[in-house]
């Protein structure tokens, strides 16, 4: 039967524990098995938003197409924790996908956005701001020497893309299967996130001669790629990859598979240009890049840069940022590019998490390695094939019992059990991604008893 998760006066996790006399246990088997949830208010917004949003939604993996259901109309969010129209409570394991790291309304974030909106909104000029933005920027990405700020990371990979061909004065690019950089035409071959969850291997209106100059690769394959730059070689501008892929799930990359990268596109004169939207902040404060000591040409970075705003930046090298206009050729622009707002979020975060990183990266860690080892542990108890894949504070269950370690390893997973399980977590109050080939993410404001409170909530969804 469906539950519900709140707004519980007593026992959920943050609610400061069950009520007087009674144990834990009974309070969650109350919760998870006796209080069906409403969803008549989001019921009733989803019909409406069919009518005026394709699918309902303004992003497609939002639509819960492939795991079923409706999904929950949001009314607010808090620390861990999203509240429905219904006046549901679900622990968040998705945050925004990715950047609430210090979970919902941070009070440092949200005082800085208000403070900066009292200023006005958008200048459409030059700030302060966005040196200060830019200089926490260089303290956690050292190889970020000049950068640009822009309003998404779909944009931060598509002008990073230009800015290499620039560069360079070559075409060709190599992007990875199942690797997610935004939906500008040329990176949306066999690309991961809506594209995976949807099945479709590209996108209907990209012209092929939009992409005939894209080539995509296996994943973990260097083989693969040593094989594209002998067939192409002082042809190829860039290679472009999620350092550890989110977009397909999490997948880690193989020992030695970003150095060796690095030695092919420095001995062949294209350019490394690490996706670090998803992880920069993430994996560590330095990122992927930091975390496996790969030092990139070009970075772009998204989520977390700009605290839960509509913010993305792309950087790296003084000589190749100086291509862009009005210093070189190469044109890039943005009316709301280093908007203000998204900068007072984007600097309370960072100084947060820079001020506070031991100890906020052990504990992300810490909880993120309960969470996904204990609902690995229940799954074997029960007989579930399940693969756990986790790099810091991000990780996916694989319905599979294979190791996952590409795009097509991560397909052979079963995605129908996957959507049962999302379905029946939702159900029991924690709101996973809605796709088997999404990340799923820990932030600071979980706690022990939201560990407790999902473990329990996967013992019973996996039953
Ligand atoms: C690795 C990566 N790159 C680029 C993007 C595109 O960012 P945005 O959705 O902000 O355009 C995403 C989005 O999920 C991503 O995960």
């Amino acid at each position: 039967m469906a539950c519900r998760s709140g707004p519980i006066a007593f026992g959920h996790p943050g609610t400061g524990g069950g009520p007087a006399g009674r144990s834990e246990s009974f309070v969650w088997r109350f919760i998870l098995h006796e209080m069906p949830l409403s969803h008549s208010r989001s019921h009733l917004l989803q019909q409406k938003a069919e009518a005026v949003f394709p699918g309902g939604v303004n992003s497609p993996v939002r639509a819960f197409r492939s795991v079923g259901g409706e999904p929950p109309f949001v009314a607010r969010a808090e620390g861990a924790y999203l509240y429905d129209e219904d006046g549901n409570r679900y622990l968040d394991y998705f945050g925004s996908w990715g950047p609430m790291i210090l979970g919902h309304a941070f009070p440092s974030a949200v005082e800085a956005i208000r403070e900066a909106a009292g200023r006005s909104s958008s200048y459409g000029a030059s700030t302060a701001a966005e040196q200060n933005l830019a200089t926490l920027v260089q303290r956690c990405f050292p190889s970020v020497e000049k950068m640009r700020f822009v309003s998404s990371g779909t944009e931060a990979c598509m002008s990073a893309i230009r800015v290499a061909r620039g560069f360079t004065g070559r075409n060709f690019i190599i992007k990875f299967e199942g690797c997610y950089h935004g939906h500008s035409d040329a990176l949306l071959v066999k690309a991961g996130s809506g594209i995976a969850t949807l099945g479709i291997p590209g996108s209907a209106g990209v012209p092929a001669e939009t992409v005939m100059h894209t080539l995509a690769l296996p994943y973990n394959d260097l083989e693969a790629v040593k094989a594209a730059f002998e067939a192409r070689p002082g042809e190829i501008a860039c290679i472009i990859l999620e350092p550890v892929v989110g977009n397909a799930g999490t997948i880690a990359p193989a020992p030695g598979y970003l150095e060796g990268l690095r030695e092919i596109t420095r001995k062949d004169g294209a350019l490394l240009i690490i996706d670090e939207v998803m992880t920069g902040f993430r994996v560590t404060l330095g990122g992927a890049q930091r975390l496996y000591g790969i030092d990139p040409d070009l970075t772009t970075l998204g989520k977390i840069v700009g605290g839960g705003l509509p913010c993305g930046a792309f950087g790296g090298r003084a000589e190749i940022m100086n291509c862009l206009a009005p210093l070189g050729p190469v044109y890039q622009a943005g009316t709301l590019s280093g908007n203000p707002l998204a900068m007072a979020a984007g600097i309370a975060t960072l100084e947060h998490l820079i001020r506070n990183e031991e100890a906020i990266y052990a504990q992300i860690d810490r909880t993120t390695q309960q969470i996904a080892d204990g609902v690995a542990a229940i799954a074997r108890e029960r007989g579930v094939p399940l693969t756990t894949n986790r790099v810091g504070s991000m990780f996916t269950w694989f319905f599979t019992a294979n190791p996952v370690y590409d795009y097509d390893t991560a397909a052979a997973s079963d995605t129908v059990a996957f959507g049962r399980f999302h379905r029946a977590m939702l159900d029991r109050g924690v709101w996973l991604p809605a796709s088997q080939f999404e990340a799923a993410f820990v932030s600071t404001a979980h706690t022990q008893q939201d560990v407790d409170f999902t473990l329990e909530a996967a013992r019973s969804a996996l039953a």
